[in-house]
């Protein structure tokens, strides 16, 4: 049975090595969210150690798990972005869990308990080109508001889609 819940801060050791492991470079994960960026792989390793995501957590960041027993099937985390706005900064479903639905249960969960916090808008950027991000979060009830061309961290440009959910319409 696939279960949701809140990370808390001894989840964080463990989350961190199952996405560096996920992000083989040979993987389709690395390929469409990685490589298709130029992002570095230093960058990569730095943005997933164990210490980014307790920085990320300590600065108010969410992570959510997707769990079958104790294997972690996916994750997203959300940034709160001041007063009633977060921004999904990013949800995975593992290879192998993909397409079944999980992704939108996980997304469900999660918007739930930002609505409990007091959230009202969650915005998520996604590759302009990425068309299954792009798909999902239309699945689940974003609206596209534009597009924004910005300087990544890791210096390059890239071209990014922007979501916007306001919750308290039905997500679905
Ligand atoms: C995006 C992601 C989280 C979706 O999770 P998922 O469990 O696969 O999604 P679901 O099964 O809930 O599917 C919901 C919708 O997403 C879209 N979708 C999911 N997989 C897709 C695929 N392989 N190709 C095209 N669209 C797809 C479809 O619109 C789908 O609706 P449908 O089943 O009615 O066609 C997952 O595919 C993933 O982790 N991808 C790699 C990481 C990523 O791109 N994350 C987003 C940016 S951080």
């Amino acid at each position: 049975m696939v279960w949701f819940r809140v990370a808390g801060p001894d989840d964080l050791p463990k989350l961190s090595s199952r996405i560096l492991n996920a992000l083989d470079r040979s993987s389709d994960i690395y390929q469409e969210n990685v490589a298709k960026f130029g992002i570095p792989e230093d960058y990569v390793k730095r943005a997933f150690s164990e210490g980014a995501l307790r920085g990320a957590a300590s600065k108010g960041s969410k992570f959510y798990l997707a769990l079958e027993r104790d294997e972690i099937l996916g994750f997203c985390q959300m940034v709160p972005k001041g007063g009633e706005r977060a921004e999904l900064d990013r949800i995975v479903m593992f290879p192998g869990h993909t397409g079944r639905g999980l992704g939108s249960r996980l997304l469900e969960f999660s918007v739930e308990d930002q609505a409990r916090e007091g959230r009202r808008e969650i915005i998520v950027y996604a590759g302009r080109d990425e068309r299954r991000a792009r798909a999902f979060y239309e699945k689940n009830g974003f609206e596209f508001t534009g597009e924004v061309s910005v300087d990544a961290p890791w210096g390059k440009r890239i071209e990014l889609a922007v979501y916007r959910l306001e919750i308290g319409r039905k997500i679905r």
